[in-house]
């Protein structure tokens, strides 16, 4: 998919890399590279920036893979949204990550955390520290700069209602060039998805398979008889789904197989595509949202 601002392109199916465990990072993420993933979604709060590189280079090297064949993003957190804190943020990732320069830079969520090294700054009542003493237009101008520098191709943000995105579109230099959020037939997001495709800016959706969650998309008995009736598996037609609508997206499979069967997509029919949009069934999986606090809301799995 064409960036805004001749940015280059995004592949449309990328790998999220939000993944607890260290070594299981590495595994997953030299997997999936090895399946055909080109796209590859990191973030400082993921806390494995290091891992995720590490599995990058040693997986560039042994599939003869160049860095531009890549498309890596990472995301600036919380507590880095002072304008002063962006650059040495970004540099800290691009150090941890390996790389020289990135593809795309996110802020990850629109609140800002009081400034500092923890992540998850809070009261002794255990309320989150926000800090009132800056705001998003101002994080953005510091974002644009890193545009200015050469070393970041295009920037966006994350976790963002319609909302909120549009006065930052109004009033930025650099238009933002992609928008990640959560995005599933539970939560199709289709106001900001035609305000998206209006704009020219990337629609990137979260959690496609419900982030694995059962009961979920992926038991839905609307999907799981499309995937009989064409062949394929009920994440096969989840992420179909999510890129003939025109959205990108972000998947974590863990394993080898598993990598293989998430980017081995088709197209669903027509009349496939038409039962998926009026699934009614409507629920948030991620808060992240609401509070800038991330985590997916623990279910009965
Ligand atoms: N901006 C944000 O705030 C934000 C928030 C959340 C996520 N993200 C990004 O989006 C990425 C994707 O999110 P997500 O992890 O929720 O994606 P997802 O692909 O919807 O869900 C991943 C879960 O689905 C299961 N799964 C994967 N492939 C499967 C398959 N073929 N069949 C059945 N189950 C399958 C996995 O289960 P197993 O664990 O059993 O393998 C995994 O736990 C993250 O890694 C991260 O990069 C961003």
């Amino acid at each position: 998919m064409a960036l805004s601002h001749g940015a280059g392109h995004i592949p449309a199916l990328g790998f999220g890399t939000l993944i607890p465990d260290a070594a299981a990072t590495i595994s997953a993420t030299r997997d999936a590279l090895e399946a055909g993933f080109r796209h590859f979604d990191c973030a400082e709060r993921y806390r494995n920036e290091l891992e995720v590189g590490e599995a990058l280079q040693a997986g560039l090297a042994a599939g003869g893979i160049a860095r531009k064949d890549i498309f890596v993003t990472t995301k600036l957190w919380n507590t880095n949204h002072r304008p002063e804190r962006v650059k040495p943020a970004f540099e800290a990732s691009l150090r941890r990550l390996g790389l020289n320069d990135l593809d795309l830079y996110l802020i990850h969520t629109p609140f800002a955390f009081q400034p500092g090294d923890d992540q998850d700054p809070r009261d002794p009542n255990g309320n989150i520290l926000y800090d009132r003493g800056v705001t998003l237009l101002e994080t953005w101008g510091a974002m644009e700069s890193l545009v200015d520098s050469g070393r970041c191709r295009a920037i966006g943000l994350s976790d963002i209602s319609l909302h909120e995105l549009s006065p930052i579109y109004e009033a930025a230099r650099i238009k933002p060039a992609v928008v990640q959020v959560e995005a599933h037939p539970y939560l199709p997001e289709t106001e900001l998805l035609e305000f998206c495709k209006a704009k020219d800016v990337v629609f990137l959706a979260f959690a496609p398979l419900g982030h694995g969650m059962r009961p979920g998309p992926l038991e839905d008995p609307v999907i799981s008889a499309i995937a009989a009736r064409v062949g394929k598996t009920a994440a096969q037609v989840l992420l179909a789904w999510a890129v003939q609508r025109g959205t990108a997206l972000l998947t974590t499979p863990r394993t080898a197989a598993r990598a293989r069967e998430n980017f081995n997509i088709s197209a669903l029919p027509q009349d496939a595509l038409d039962e998926i949009n009026r699934i009614q069934t409507r629920q948030r999986l991620n808060e992240v949202v609401k509070t800038g606090s991330p985590g997916f809301i623990p279910q009965g799995r």
